[in-house]
C-alpha cells in the first residue's frame, strides 16, 4: 500500500506528443479539486534532477487543451538511467514534499517511474507517444493526431505524384514501430508499406511491384517507408534507375509530432490524466493507465513492461490486398 498523498508532481518525458497538455491539464485540475497540491516538473527527468519544479494551479493549464507540444517541455536524460541519478531524483521529490509523481511518456519513461516507485515515491504512468508502441495499451496519447497529420500530408504528395505519374516514397516517423506507416498505408491507399517489423530488405521485389502497377496503368506508386528503415533518398535514386519512373522522396519528420490534438487525443488524454490522479488517491503506485479492449484500465508497471505487442498480421495483409 502506498503512502498517503498530499502533493503530486507531473512531468512529460521522451518524445513530445499532441494531447500531453490535455493530460497535464486533467491531472492538475483533478488533483486540485481533490485537495492536493500540484508541482510541475519541467523537461522530464532532466528537470527533476535540475530541480526545475514549480507550483501549479488551475490557471496554469488554462488555454492549453488545444495546444500541441507539452507546456512542461520534455527531455531525454541519461543520468536518470543510473542508480545514482534515480536516488537523487527520489531525494529531490522528498525535499519538495512530492509524494506522488505522474509520468506522461513511453516505455522508457515508465522504467524511470518504476525506479522512483522502488525508492518510495508513488508513481503512475500515462502512455504518451505518437508511436503507439506501448504493449499494454491499444491507445497512446498523440498517435491519433500524428497519424491524421501524416495522412493529410501524404494525400498532398499523392496529388502531385499522380499529376506527374511518379513514384513517391514518403517516410513517416517510427524508428522501431511501424504503426504510423501501417495506418497511413491503409488510409492513404499506398501501393507498398515498409515496416521495421516486417520489411525484409528485398528491394528487387519492390522494384518489380512498381513496374507491375505501372504496367497496369497506375498513375502513381506510393511507398510509405518507416523511419526505422530510412534511406528514402537512396531508395528513390535506385528505384528511378531501375524502373525509369521518376521517383521522389519526402521525409515528413517532426511535423508529425506537432499541431493541435484531435478530439480523440484530447478526450482520451483527459480521462487518462484524471484516472492517474484517482489511482494515486486510491493508494496505488507503480501502475500505468491503459486503454484495452475498449476500456480504460490500469496495469502494474512491471507487468506492463513485460508485455509484447506486434503489428496485426491481418491489418498488414489488408494493406497489401487493397492495392
Ligand atoms: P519514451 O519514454 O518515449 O520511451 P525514452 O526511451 O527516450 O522515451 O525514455 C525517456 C527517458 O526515460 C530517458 O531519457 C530516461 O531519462 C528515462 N529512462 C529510460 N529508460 C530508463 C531506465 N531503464 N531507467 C530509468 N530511467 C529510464
Ligand atoms: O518516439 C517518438 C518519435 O517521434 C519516434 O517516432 C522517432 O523515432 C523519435 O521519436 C524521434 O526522436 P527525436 O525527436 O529525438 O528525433
Amino acid at each position: 500500500m502506498a503512502n498517503e498523498i498530499k502533493t503530486i508532481g507531473v512531468l512529460t518525458s521522451g518524445g513530445d506528443a499532441p494531447g500531453m497538455n490535455a493530460a497535464t491539464r486533467a491531472i492538475v485540475r483533478k488533483a486540485i479539486h481533490k485537495g492536493l497540491k500540484v508541482k510541475g516538473i519541467k523537461r522530464g527527468y532532466a528537470g527533476l534532477l535540475n530541480e526545475e519544479i514549480f507550483d501549479m494551479n488551475e490557471k496554469s493549464v488554462s488555454d492549453t487543451i488545444s495546444r500541441g507540444g507539452t507546456i512542461l517541455q520534455t527531455a531525454r536524460c541519461k543520468e536518470f538511467t543510473t542508480p545514482e541519478g534515480q536516488k537523487k531524483g527520489a531525494e529531490i521529490c522528498k525535499k519538495h514534499g512530492i509524494d506522488g509523481v505522474i509520468v506522461i511518456g513511453g516505455d522508457g519513461s515508465f522504467q524511470g517511474a518504476q525506479k522512483l516507485a522502488g525508492l518510495g515515491i508513488n508513481t503512475i504512468g500515462v502512455p504518451g507517444t505518437i508511436d503507439l508502441d506501448i504493449a499494454c495499451t491499444d491507445y497512446t496519447i498523440g498517435f491519433d493526431t500524428a497519424v491524421n497529420t501524416a495522412m493529410e500530408a501524404i494525400d498532398k504528395v499523392r496529388d502531385t505524384s499522380t499529376s506527374h505519374v511518379r513514384c513517391s516514397i514518403i517516410e513517416v516517423m517510427g524508428r522501431r514501430a511501424g504503426y504510423i506507416a501501417l495506418w497511413c498505408g491503409i488510409a492513404n491507399g499506398a501501393e507498398d508499406i515498409l515496416l521495421p517489423e516486417r520489411y525484409d530488405g528485398d528491394e528487387a521485389k519492390l522494384i518489380e511491384h512498381i513496374k507491375e502497377t505501372h504496367a497496369k496503368g497506375k498513375q502513381h506508386h506510393i511507398i510509405i517507408n518507416a523511419e526505422g528503415i530510412g534511406d528514402s533518398q537512396g531508395m528513390a535514386k535506385r528505384i528511378e534507375a531501375a524502373t525509369g519512373i521518376e521517383t521522389r522522396a519526402t521525409i515528413l519528420g517532426h511535423m508529425q509530432r506537432g499541431g493541435s490534438p484531435t478530439c480523440k487525443d484530447r478526450m482520451y488524454a483527459s480521462v487518462m490524466g484524471a484516472m492517474a490522479v484517482d489511482l494515486l488517491l486510491q493508494g496505488k503506485s507503480n501502475r500505468v493507465v491503459a486503454h484495452k479492449n475498449g476500456e480504460f484500465v490500469d496495469f502494474d508497471i512491471d507487468e506492463a513492461l513485460a508485455m509484447k505487442k506486434d503489428i496485426d498480421e491481418y491489418q498488414y495483409q489488408v494493406a497489401q490486398d487493397l492495392v
